[in-house]
């Protein structure tokens, strides 16, 4: 064949799709989303678009029904896929470790009293007369007892989590990205996910600017777009008003379990 063909015979040089080295496990709502897509932004990482959700729902269709859901990559490029809710599923560590030991995983992580207004916003955003917040962050409605059945509030209990996660995998092989930095300086977050995953330091501040109107860091290109550009609409909605006494008593709640997770991944997030 031409020499083009000829090249393309030669193993590495031919894409072909891999099982994931990387995984963005979660925290759902803490900019999940943002990291992915400024990640790929590099040209030594390919990512599957849409949460393929292998390890939590699909699991029984075994590696090779994953292995057809990544993208295609040449040699040196690294796979990811990022499904959120693999960071509280319960089966899921032990899972990743079954497919790959030495899987690096990237854990986005936010306020969680924001985050779960988050959580609740997107929720409220699909179902027309949606309780309150404050309805359903409380069993009573003094504001007293936590429901911590409820999954908004459930999920940011992180330390009980990782603590799973930590059975299988050493700390060196998670990386902690901060959602309010992530938001605050892009260009700093990412540069520590390229130093972790042994890539050139490729995507820089200069492929962002923030973009007043939205609040949010936004791209100048992407690989599927070559003008300026936002996450779409569903990134970055607006809050609804909660009661500050709510506020209080749920960050006083979370107190003792962020302060676990500050100690278990050496990192102070202070989140108030
Ligand atoms: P809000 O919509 O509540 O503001 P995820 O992608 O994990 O679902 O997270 C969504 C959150 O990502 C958003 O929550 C928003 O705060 C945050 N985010 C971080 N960077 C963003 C960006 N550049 N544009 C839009 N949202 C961003």
């Amino acid at each position: 064949g031409s020499p083009k063909y000829q090249l393309l015979r030669q193993p590495g040089l031919r894409p072909s799709r891999h099982l994931p080295d990387t995984l963005i496990i979660g925290v759902k709502k803490s900019g999940t989303r943002a990291l992915l897509e400024f990640i790929r932004l590099h040209p030594d990482v390919r990512a599957a678009g849409s949460e393929v959700h292998f390890f939590d729902r699909h699991y029984q269709r075994g590696l090779r029904w994953y292995r057809h859901h990544m993208p295609y990559t040449i040699e040196g490029q690294i796979t990811m896929e990022k499904t959120p809710s693999y960071f509280v599923t319960k089966e899921v560590p032990q899972r990743v470790y079954h497919m790959n030991t030495a899987t690096k995983l990237l854990i986005v992580v936010r306020d969680p009293v924001t985050r779960a207004i988050s959580d609740y916003t997107q929720a409220a955003s699909k179902k027309a007369d949606m309780k309150r917040f404050e309805q359903l962050a409380f069993v009573n409605g003094s504001y007293s007892v936590v429901d911590t059945n409820w999954g908004p509030v459930k999920i940011g209990v992180y330390s009980r989590y990782l603590e799973r996660w930590l059975l299988y995998f050493p700390l060196s092989q998670l990386l902690f990205i901060s959602g309010e930095r992530l938001i605050m300086d892009p260009a700093y977050e990412i540069g520590r996910v390229q130093d972790f995953l042994g890539l050139k330091r490729v995507v820089t501040e200069k492929h962002f600017y923030f973009n007043a109107t939205k609040g949010f860091p936004c791209l100048f290109k992407s690989e599927a777009r070559s003008t300026p550009h936002c996450l779409g609409k569903t990134k970055g909605r607006n809050h609804p008003h909660i009661d500050p006494s709510a506020i209080e008593r749920l960050r006083e709640f979370y107190r003792p379990f962020n302060n676990k997770f500050y100690q278990l991944t050496g990192i102070n997030f202070a989140w108030a």
